[in-house]
């Protein structure tokens, strides 16, 4: 089972990542967790480059590039083999993000951006995402407040809306692998309703409510 989380700058993802892989690791599952970018050392290496607060003059093509160089790395050298071993795979952003903040937000086109991202992944989606809805100021707030103020939140506020309303967009798109989440409520509210929508997940599945899975690759 892959699950990513996925919303806009500060709707709280890394600080609910830990506490929804204690909830799996309750139910008996096996569980990774992963960020994005990032999550290998070659990874990490690249999110140096992409948060540089003195990186401005970065081109929206050259971000992409860096994201998915980042990415694959992730599911060659992370992901894959922890599915492959059975277990849950939870990760902070994926291929969403790229189509939300470079497509909807930096206005790339969406079906270039889908095809590169097919490569970079080798098609493997995930069977759950989990958006953290929440408006930008807040959200933008938040981050403020923790002087966690990077390269990526200094674009105008203008283009985390773009961000947001591609998010929502997407999860409209595919109704069945997304759930919206409502980020402004307290943190321990978020994190019951990501237990909720993650539980009712398991429960449709092992009903075979769900069709098809996402596809793994080879
Ligand atoms: N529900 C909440 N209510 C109030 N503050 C919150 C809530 N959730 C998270 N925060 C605070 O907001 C800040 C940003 O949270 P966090 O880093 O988890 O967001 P994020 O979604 O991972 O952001 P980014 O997209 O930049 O990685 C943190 O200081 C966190 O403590
Ligand atoms: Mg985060």
């Amino acid at each position: 089972m892959f699950i990513t989380l996925e919303g806009p700058e500060g709707s709280g993802k890394t600080c609910q990542i830990r506490e929804l892989a204690a909830y799996l690791q309750g139910l008996g599952f096996e569980v990774l967790t992963t960020r994005e970018p990032g999550g290998t050392d070659i990874g990490d290496q690249i999110r140096q480059v992409l948060v540089r607060l003195e990186n401005q003059s970065l081109h929206p093509r050259t971000e992409i590039l860096l994201f998915l160089a980042a990415r694959a790395q992730l599911v060659e050298q992370v992901i894959k083999p922890a599915l492959k071993a059975g277990k849950v795979v939870l990760c902070d952003r994926y291929g969403d993000s790229t189509l939300a903040y470079q497509g909807y937000g930096h206005g790339l086109e969406l079906s270039v951006l889908r095809s590169m991202l097919a490569f970079a992944t080798d098609h493997l989606k995930p069977d759950l995402t989990l958006l953290l809805d929440l408006d930008v100021e807040t959200g933008l707030q938040r981050k403020r407040k923790e002087a966690e103020w990077n390269r990526l939140d200094a674009y105008e506020v203008a283009f985390h809306q773009r961000v947001r309303a591609g998010y929502l967009d997407l999860s409209a798109q595919e109704p069945v692998r997304w759930r919206v989440i409502d980020a402004s409520l307290p943190k321990e509210a978020v994190q019951l309703a990501m237990r909720e929508a993650v539980a009712r997940y398991i429960t449709d599945k092992n009903n075979g409510l769900l069709s098809a899975p996402a596809e793994q690759g080879n």
